[in-house]
């Protein structure tokens, strides 16, 4: 029987209770498809860090070195809770950076999906979302302002000052292009470049090996789109893109704007692809203010079940099972309290009683 280990982080706030559904999908999964997966549970973000002093202790690290891919709930701790721990030691610089430094998860996917089962959500007219969304952001994840050199002091004049850098290598450019250019060829073979190219030096480095990469993707239509207007146009007109790629900072805040789209981040998974291992984790934060109340949407969780499914154990097959039941859910009328259909008209369900549904439809 073929068999991974997979880490189970569970996160903070809603962490566990969406985890929790996401593992019994990956449970379910396993049956049918004769898979086993050996789930390996370890701390990590800010319950690690009141449980052992680190958001990321080294046996968690050890777990996660050893595992073939790692699946993560939403980590971070409200602003009364964050304010014991030093900024440096928080859940996020401390925990989720260096994780994606450790693996090199140079490539964030993900995916602005809205099947007609979803359409009720989005807050944009209908017009604009007929016929259903499906993009796909790719974030390049472990370079720019989150990592680059930072510095504060004060200056001559007794201010206080912060100094952090935006540096990119042009291998570093032409990787994340690379695997744009690639998931382009699979799909529509068009390809947004997200840049600011008016303003940014990075981003002209950018545009020159935008150009040097897409001689080897003569068949990609690549269409460069400044990213302030970007965020204009993914609310005018989403359904002209499909594949769009940037850099970690435009990623990071377009990616949210497409969970806008979509009506919430709750239907934002991601997939964070490294050079040797992968991990996968909601788009959203742990949402504290609704953690253990049972009403949170446990999508994006269980669609990142289905991109490590399809990016780390070749099972696409298995990942569309997951995505088909849970637009199946949708369709049938159901949700969560945190997912409100605008018009009210949808049967509210716990976390788990969602959970169960989705389990039902994939038999
Ligand atoms: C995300 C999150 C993280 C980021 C935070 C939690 C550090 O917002 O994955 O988009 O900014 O990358
Ligand atoms: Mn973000």
């Amino acid at each position: 029987m073929t068999e991974y280990s997979v880490a189970v982080l569970e996160g903070d706030g809603i962490g566990p209770e969406i985890t929790a559904e996401a593992v019994r999908v990956l449970e379910r999964i396993g049956e049918q498809a004769g898979v086993r997966f050996d789930l390996r549970y370890a701390p990590f973000g800010g319950a690690a860090w009141f449980e052992t002093g680190s958001a990321f202790p080294e046996a968690t690290q050890a777990v996660c070195d050893g595992a073939d891919a790692i699946l993560k709930g939403p980590i971070g701790l409200g602003t009364e809770a964050s304010k014991q721990i030093p900024p440096e030691e928080q859940p996020e610089r401390g925990g989720l950076l260096p994780m994606r430094r450790r693996y090199n998860t140079f490539a964030n996917f993900r995916p602005v999906y809205l099947p007609p089962e979803l359409a009720h959500f989005s807050p944009l007219k209908p017009d604009r979302v007929e016929g259903g969304l499906d993009i796909i952001i790719i974030r390049e994840l472990v370079g720019g302002l989150y990592f680059g050199a930072k510095e504060k002091g004060f200056t001559d004049h007794g201010l206080r000052y912060v100094n952090e850098t935006l540096s990119y290598n042009e291998h570093e450019i032409r990787s994340i292009l690379v695997v744009a250019f690639e998931e382009a060829m699979k799909r529509r073979r068009l390809l947004h470049s997200v840049h600011k190219s008016n303003v940014l030096m990075s981003s002209v480095l950018w545009n020159d090996i935008v150009d040097e990469v897409a001689k080897d993707y003569p068949e990609v239509e690549v269409r460069h789109v400044i990213v302030d207007a970007a965020a204009t146009a993914m609310i005018l007109n989403p359904r002209q893109f499909d594949v769009m790629v940037m850099e970690n900072m435009f990623g990071d805040i377009l990616s949210d704007l497409a969970g806008g789209i979509l009506g919430s981040l709750g239907l934002m998974p991601s997939a964070c692809i490294g050079t040797e291992k992968s991990y996968y984790e909601p788009s959203h934060g742990s949402a504290p203010d609704i953690a253990g109340k049972g009403i949170a949407n446990p999508y994006s969780m269980i669609g990142s079940v289905a991109l490590m499914l399809e990016k780390s154990f070749n099972m696409p097959g298995e990942a569309q099972r997951v995505w088909d039941a849970m637009r199946k859910v949708f369709g049938a009328g159901i949700t969560t309290a945190d997912l409100r259909d605008p018009e009210g008209r949808c049967t509210v369900l716990t976390t788990r009683e969602f959970g169960d549904k989705v389990l039902e439809t994939l038999g």
